[in-house]
């Protein structure tokens, strides 16, 4: 059959609250013209995150009920780890209460005065990590990442030319090498096993780590299955193996592909790096075997992992992105292509191009999907990661202007993304009267979570 179904059956659910566009009118108004502002209970669609929205399965609700609270050698905390270690291969897993504590401790562990970090796109909270300490992030995507419209089968990769010039003319500074899988900020696309294995060829010729942002590494590990034939036969779980064996270490948010509500982890091989990592995890999260989390938590995210794995469950989850992408193309909406693993990333730049980035056109279209239909997405674009030079005033903008619409894990429907694509397709019709917006205020990092907006 060609219907793909979801390979579940719902045994809970939650209502969704309808709004008229008069209400999210006054709530957008009110929230600053930013989606972050606005309570959950005013969305109908809620494709702000992918992270930390999944639906969890009865037996991680079943394991949950298992989890062991000790403070210290709790049962759970044995299971996490025995279930980590088999996908990562790594010694040393050290939990967190989310993916940004895992990075804050590493970075911290890593750092030296005037360190650099390689990667192909740093995600949001990574490089806000690094830059706090001073350190510098420089992303390395290839060229074809950063062209909406252009198809390539591993849209992640790292640029393997720069990569190997820049290890070379900062050599001794560069603290680590990210891959980011996938590549969440360059559309959540993935990343060849090449790719990895030469990256990490190069980094460790150089004495430099190689670190994986491992978050959405089971739905890399399904696109590598798909598009690099010699993964074909191969399972989910071998591949990530592989994925993991180019790795020093890795950090991982379990709110995606861990399939929980929270969690997260730090794992390497490296005594010293996990000594230190230890020390600072008891400063800031906890005892090492609890990390921050509930004994259930760690459960939830161990059977999540398993899960997660599983190919009738990635097949729905990578088809149900593209069957969203597919439906507005077919409306003539511009968007990354090809469809990454977990979101549709519209192109405002191309959407509105009435809008220039000084005005934010991903927060104007991000604003309207909400307006027209109650969706919320992110901008992904001059809010997130516009630059402001101190010195000149001038402002630097990112490569592109984006919109992500990032599907919770076994959450939505397909009527509900009939209904998204819908609202989408209508807006794109109006798109000409859209007008910008001039931010009134903003917050010296991270600034897109509070920023406010008003209608120029
Ligand atoms: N790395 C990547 C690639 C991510 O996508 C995220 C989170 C993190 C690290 C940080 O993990 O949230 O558990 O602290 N991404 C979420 C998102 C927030 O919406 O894409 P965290």
């Amino acid at each position: 059959m060609k219907t793909i179904i979801e390979p579940f059956k719902i045994k809970s659910v939650e209502p969704i609250r309808m709004t008229t566009r008069e209400e999210r009118e006054q709530v957008l108004a009110a929230a600053g013209y930013n989606l972050f502002s606005v309570r959950a209970e005013d969305v109908l669609i809620d494709l702000l995150t992918d992270s930390g929205t999944s639906s969890m399965s009865s037996e991680q609700w079943a394991a949950m009920m298992r989890g062991d609270e000790s403070y210290a050698g709790a049962r759970s905390f044995f299971r996490f780890e025995a279930q980590v270690r088999e996908i990562t291969g790594f010694t040393h897993i050290i939990p967190a209460h989310q993916g940004r504590a895992a990075e804050r401790i590493l970075f911290n562990v890593l750092h030296r005065e005037g360190g650099i970090y390689l990667g192909n796109t740093h995600f949001d909270t990574t490089r806000a990590n690094i830059e706090y300490l001073g350190d510098e992030a420089i992303d390395l995507p290839i060229p074809e990442g950063t062209v909406p419209s252009q198809l390539h089968p591993f849209k992640g990769n790292i640029d393997l030319d720069r990569l190997a010039s820049d290890l070379r003319r900062h050599a001794g500074a560069v603290r680590a090498v990210i891959m980011t899988v996938t590549n969440n900020s360059g559309g959540g696309q993935p990343v060849s096993m090449a790719n990895l294995r030469e990256a990490s060829r190069l980094a460790h010729a150089q004495g430099t780590l190689l670190v994986l942002d491992s978050c959405r590494f089971a739905e890399n590990a399904y696109f590598i299955k798909q598009r690099e034939p010699e993964y074909a036969e191969k399972s989910i779980l071998e591949i990530a193996q592989e994925m993991f064996s180019y790795a020093d270490a890795t950090t991982m948010s379990a709110k995606k592909d861990g399939l929980a509500n929270i969690g997260g982890f730090l794992a390497c091989s490296d005594d010293e790096i996990a000594a230190a990592a230890r020390n600072l995890l008891i400063l800031t999260e906890g005892f090492p075997t609890y990390g921050g989390l509930a004994g259930r938590d760690l459960e939830a995210i161990a059977q999540g992992l398993r899960e997660v794995m599983e190919e009738d469950y990635l097949r729905y989850r990578i088809r149900s992105v593209e069957y969203f992408c597919e439906s507005l193309q077919a409306a003539g909406v511009p968007m990354i292509q090809p469809p990454g693993g977990h979101a549709v990333f519209l192109d405002a730049g191309s959407f509105l191009p009435q809008v220039p980035p000084a005005e934010f056109p991903g927060q104007v279209l991000a604003n309207e999907l909400y307006l027209a239909g109650g969706i919320r997405g992110v901008e992904i674009g001059s809010v997130m990661f516009g630059k402001e030079d101190p010195a000149t005033g001038t402002v630097q903008h990112p490569p592109m202007e984006l919109v992500r619409l990032a599907i919770p894990r076994r959450v939505y429907t397909q009527s509900h993304v009939d209904y998204a694509a819908e609202v989408i397709t209508a807006v794109h019709a109006e798109r000409e009267r859209l007008r910008g917006l001039k931010m009134t205020y903003q917050a010296p990092f991270l600034r897109h979570f509070t920023a406010r907006f008003a209608p120029l």
